[in-house]
This record gives structure tokens, sequence and C-alpha cells, in this order.
């Protein structure tokens, strides 16, 4: 495949992996511990649904805040979470500098877990923001007084690379990209780690990508493998979960309760809590 050929050759030229750093003798991490932005440059590969499960993941073992940084509020409706009015949203906290982020804030949307939803109106307010020069640096300004009052904070984007996704990044120290069997996906995943390197050679941000996961495994599907082997093949950090393709994930959906909630035990959620304790892990070998 032409496609997957590209993408062996475009591989990551940064650093995919830091090496670790010894866990005694070093002062306690100062809040959070990770901030997470899923990311890809294309669109409906299952970003919101790999961001929502993870957040619920991590949420049972310390406090979390979700932000949705895409103007489809799709992760606030993955919880059932939905601002009607702009000023209910990031939105507002864009808009105006000295609005009160916590008053945005849903508050344990499900145990330990907050988040900040996104409105149709985000799109506007970046917009406004870009040409005004503030764009970049605003959802880290954002998040920096609510940063001691979480363990781990998780940001979904929009399918692009686009102003707002490189503000969601800027907020970041970490970032995960997923893919599907779709091949046009691996070359998506290719895309981030160049937008990345990019982003930080001109310190934008200190973002590592830390994983690439496939968030749509179909196992009997040929297309999927070849995917999968084709990132084998670059120096991309490819992560060993992968998970499964489940009629329980849109249903979980409907029901506004990811599934590692409304289905702990099934094989998909055990995926997911998999793959969060896997994202953890590689975070944390990041160096501050
Ligand atoms: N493991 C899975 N099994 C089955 N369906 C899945 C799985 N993961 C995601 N989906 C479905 O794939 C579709 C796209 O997922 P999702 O909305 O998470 O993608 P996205 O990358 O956030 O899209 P967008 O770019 O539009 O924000 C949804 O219908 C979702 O239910
Ligand atoms: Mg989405």
């Amino acid at each position: 495949m032409v496609m997957l050929g590209t993408v062996r050759r475009m591989g990551h030229s940064g650093p995919a992996h830091r090496p670790a750093s010894p866990a005694r003798g070093l002062p306690l991490p100062t809040l959070p511990r990770m901030r997470l932005a899923v990311c890809s440059s294309k669109g409906g590969v299952g970003k919101t649904t790999t961001a929502a499960n993870l957040a619920a993941a991590l949420a049972r073992r310390g406090r979390v805040l979700a932000v949705d940084v895409d103007p489809q509020d799709s992760l606030g409706r993955a919880f059932g979470v939905v601002a009607k009015r702009p000023d209910e949203s990031l939105a507002a906290l864009l808009d105006d500098p000295d609005a009160e982020a916590r008053a945005v804030i849903r508050r344990d949307v499900v145990p330990g877990l907050d988040l900040l939803p996104a409105h149709p109106a985000l799109e506007t307010a970046a917009a406004q923001l870009a040409s005004a020069g503030g764009l970049v640096t605003s959802i880290r300004r954002v998040l920096r007084p609510l940063l001691a009052d979480y363990e781990h904070i998780v940001l979904d984007t929009r399918g692009d690379l686009g102003g707002l996704t490189l503000a969601a990044v800027c907020a970041a120290d970490a970032v995960l990209t997923v893919f599907t069997s779709d091949p046009g996906s691996a070359l998506g995943v290719a895309r981030v780690a160049a937008f990345l390197d990019q982003h930080r050679a001109y310190e934008n941000t200190s973002a590592v990508l830390v994983g690439v996961a496939c968030a749509v495994w179909d196992e009997r599907g040929r297309a999927a493998r070849e995917v999968a082997g084709a990132l084998d093949d670059t120096d991309l950090p490819l992560l060993a979960t992968r998970v499964p393709l489940s009629r329980r994930v849109p249903t979980s959906t409907l029901a506004k309760r990811p599934v590692v909630l409304s289905h702990p035990t099934s094989p998909v959620a055990s995926a997911y809590l998999a793959l969060a304790d896997e994202v953890l892990a590689a975070a944390e070998r990041v160096p501050a």
C-alpha cells in the first residue's frame, strides 16, 4: 500500500520515549501527574471515545479534569453533559480571561471526574483569539489556576491539527494519538508526530508523543493488521494495548456513560483500563 509506505518513511524525528528517570530520591512531582491531549489529524478515529474512557479509568485512582476542546462538544455528550449556552463552556473562558473556570466546570460528572464542557461557540471564540494572537496559549492559561486540583487532565481535541488542537497541545505535557484499520489514519499518526516535533521546535509546547494506540481493532480485518504493521516499522511509540471493535462502544455513547463505567468487566472496558495504565506509565517516563 502506497500510503503505508509513506508512513514507514515519515517515522518520527523527535524523542518517542525519553529515558526513564529514577523513581527514588526525586522530590514528589508537582500536580497534576499527567496532562494528556488526545489528538489526530483525521476525524472519526476514536479520539473522543478513547479520551472519555481514559478519563473515567484514571478517575478510579485520582481526581481527573476532562476538557472538551472540540466545538462539536462530543466529550461532554459522552458523559451526558451539554453546555446550553456559551457562558457555561470553555468558550466563555477563552472570551474573557477574567472568567472563573471553576464556575464553568461540572463537578463529579462521575465519581472523581470533573468536566469542562465545550460549546459550538468555541469556534468563533478561537477564531477571534487567533486573530488577536492569543489562541496558542489560551487553554494553558485557563487551566493554570486549576492544576493543583487534579491528578490528571485529559483534553479531547477535534480531528485536525488547527489552532484549537495546538492550544490543547500547549496545555498538555503528553499526547496520545489513535488510529483505526483505515490506512489514512496511520498517515494521520505520522502527521501528529511531525506536528509535535514542529511545535516543540517553535517552543510552543514541550509535550511529548507518549503513545500511538489502535482505538478500533478489528482482529479479523487484514487492513488493521497492515496498518499496525506499518506503524510498528517506524520509531513511533506504538502501544501494546489495542481497543477492540465492540458494539458496546456506540451503545455506551447513546447511554451517555463510557463503557469503562457501563460495562466495567467487558473486554473493551478492560482494554481501556490497560490503555490508561500504559499511557500513564509512558507519560511518567518523560522527565519533567
Ligand atoms: N472500539 C470501538 N468499537 C466500536 N466503535 C467505536 C470504537 N471506538 C470508537 N467507535 C465509534 O467510532 C465512531 C467515532 O468515534 P469518536 O467519536 O470517538 O471519534 P473521534 O476521533 O472523536 O471523531 P471526531 O474527529 O469527529 O471528533 C463513533 O461512532 C464511536 O462510537
Ligand atoms: Mg471527537
